[in-house]
C-alpha cells in the first residue's frame, strides 16, 4: 500500500499559536503600534507606553500584539537594548494577578518561587528584577476583561501605577491591553479607569475580500500546491464572514476541511469537506478552548455531553456525570480521577463558559451542572474527534 498522502504541507501553520510573518489588512494597525513604542525603543528609560487593543472575536488582536512583541524585541536587540515582550492570557490564570505577574517574572528568572507573596509585593519584585536586570518590559495583558473582572479596581490601579510610584527611577514597564470591548472597564472606579485611558487601537471586523486574502495567504503556507482552489477559499471566507468576520473560525475551517478531505484519501479540499467542517464546528465556542483542555478534563467533559445527549434534562448532579465520566475512561484506557478532582473540573469549564455550575440545597449540598449554548450533540462530535487525535498522538 502507497503512502497515504497529505493535502497539507505544514498543519502547523494552522495553529492557533501559529504567528505569521505577515498579516494582511493590518498593516496600519502595525504602523500605528509601532509609532506608539518607538519613542520608548530611543529612550528606553524616559516614557512607558500604554495601549488598549480592542475588537471582537477573531479580528486579530493577539496575532497583532505578539507580531508586534517580535518585531519590538528584534529591534530593540538591534540596539542593545533588553526589551522583553510577555504575552499572558489572563483567562488562563483565572484572571487572578498574582500568577499573572509571577509568570512576566519568569520571563526573566524562570526558576522564581511561585509562592510566598502577595499581589503588592509580587508587583515589587517585578520592577526589582527589572532593575537588576536593566530591562524594559512590555507586558500583553490578553483577555483584560476577566482580570479587571475578577481582581477589581484596587489591583489595575495597583499594577498601573507601578511605575508612576517610582519617582526618579528608570521607566520599564508598558502595557498592551487586550480585550474585546470597553464594556468591562465601566466596573471600574474611576481612578483605576483613568490610568487605563490611552492610546487605543480598535480592529474593525474583516469583510469578505480581506478574509479571502489572508485566507489565501495561510493556505500557500500550510497546504500543497493545488489541493485548496480558489473556490473552496472563497467559499470559507464567505462562511468566516457570516461568523462576524472571525478570521479564527475561517482558519479552523480551513484546517478541518482539510482533515475530512485526509480522512477520504482525497488529494483536495472540496467544498464539500467545507460544508461537513462547518456543520460540525461549534457555533460560539473556540476550538482553542477544548483544545487547551487536559485530556481528564476533555473526557468529563465528553461523560457530560453524553449524560445530556442520553437524558432529557437540563441539569444533572456531579454523582451522575462521574459515573458517564468513568465509562470514557474505560474506553481510553485511563484511571479515572476522584469527586474533588471532578468538582475543579467542573468550576474550571464554568469559568470558561461551557458549563455552568449551581450549588443545589435540596437533599443536602451537591453540586449540580448544566450545558449552556452548546448541542450536547454537537460537543460529543468534537471531543470525541479531539480525543482521537490525542490518543494518535500519545
Ligand atoms: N490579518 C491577519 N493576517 C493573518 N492572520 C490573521 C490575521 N488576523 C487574524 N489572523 C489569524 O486569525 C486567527 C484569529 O486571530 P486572533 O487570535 O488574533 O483573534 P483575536 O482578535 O485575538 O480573537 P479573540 O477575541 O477570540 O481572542 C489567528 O489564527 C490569527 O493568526
Ligand atoms: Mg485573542
Amino acid at each position: 500500500m502507497s503512502p497515504h498522502q497529505s493535502v497539507f504541507k505544514d498543519e502547523a501553520k494552522l495553529d492557533i499559536n501559529y504567528i505569521p510573518q505577515t498579516l494582511p489588512h493590518r498593516e496600519r494597525e502595525q504602523r500605528l503600534l509601532m509609532e506608539f513604542f518607538s519613542y520608548i525603543i530611543r529612550c528606553p528609560e524616559r516614557m512607558a507606553q500604554r495601549v488598549i487593543i480592542t475588537g471582537d472575536v477573531g479580528t486579530g488582536k493577539t496575532v497583532l500584539a505578539q507580531h508586534f512583541g517580535e518585531n519590538l524585541t528584534s529591534e530593540a536587540n538591534k540596539r542593545g537594548i533588553k526589551f522583553r515582550y510577555a504575552h499572558v492570557n489572563c483567562r488562563e490564570f483565572r484572571g487572578s494577578l498574582l500568577p499573572i505577574i509571577h509568570h512576566a517574572i519568569t520571563v526573566f528568572r524562570p526558576q522564581f518561587p511561585a509562592r510566598g507573596y502577595s499581589a503588592e509585593n509580587i508587583l515589587t519584585n517585578l520592577m526589582q528584577v527589572l532593575d537588576e536586570e536593566n530591562a524594559f518590559l512590555v507586558l500583553a495583558l490578553d483577555e483584560f476583561d476577566t482580570l479587571v473582572e475578577n481582581e477589581g479596581s484596587d489591583a489595575i490601579y495597583k499594577l498601573t501605577r507601578l511605575q508612576e510610584m517610582r519617582q526618579g527611577k528608570p521607566q520599564r514597564l508598558s502595557f498592551i491591553f487586550i480585550m474585546r470591548g470597553l464594556k468591562s472597564l465601566e466596573l471600574l472606579d474611576e481612578s483605576a479607569k483613568s490610568t487605563l485611558q490611552r492610546s487605543l487601537i480598535s480592529l474593525e471586523r474583516y469583510n469578505k475580500a480581506q478574509l479571502v486574502d489572508i485566507l489565501a495567504d495561510r493556505v500557500g503556507l500550510a497546504f500543497e500546491l493545488g489541493a485548496v482552489e480558489e473556490d473552496v477559499v472563497d467559499l470559507v471566507a464567505e462562511l468566516a464572514f457570516s461568523e462576524t468576520g472571525n478570521a479564527r473560525f475561517g482558519i479552523e475551517l480551513l484546517w478541518r476541511a482539510g482533515k475530512y478531505a485526509d480522512a477520504q484519501d482525497a488529494d483536495r479540499v472540496e467544498p464539500e469537506c467545507v460544508r461537513m467542517a462547518v456543520s460540525n464546528i461549534i457555533p460560539g465556542t473556540k476550538r482553542s478552548d477544548l483544545t487547551g483542555l487536559g485530556i481528564h478534563e476533555k473526557m468529563f467533559l465528553l461523560g457530560i455531553a453524553r449524560f445530556f445527549k442520553e437524558n432529557e434534562q437540563a441539569y444533572a448532579s456531579l454523582s451522575d456525570v462521574e459515573k458517564s465520566y468513568q465509562i470514557v475512561c474505560e474506553e481510553f484506557n485511563l484511571k479515572p480521577n476522584g469527586h474533588t478532582q471532578l468538582w475543579n473540573y467542573a468550576q474550571f469549564l464554568s469559568s470558561l463558559g461551557i458549563l455552568k455550575t449551581e450549588v443545589s440545597m435540596a437533599k443536602g449540598r451537591s453540586t449540580h451542572v448544566s450545558l449552556l449554548s452548546i448541542p450536547a450533540v454537537k460537543l460529543e462530535k468534537e471531543l470525541s474527534f479531539s480525543l482521537q487525535e490525542e490518543k494518535r498522538n500519545m
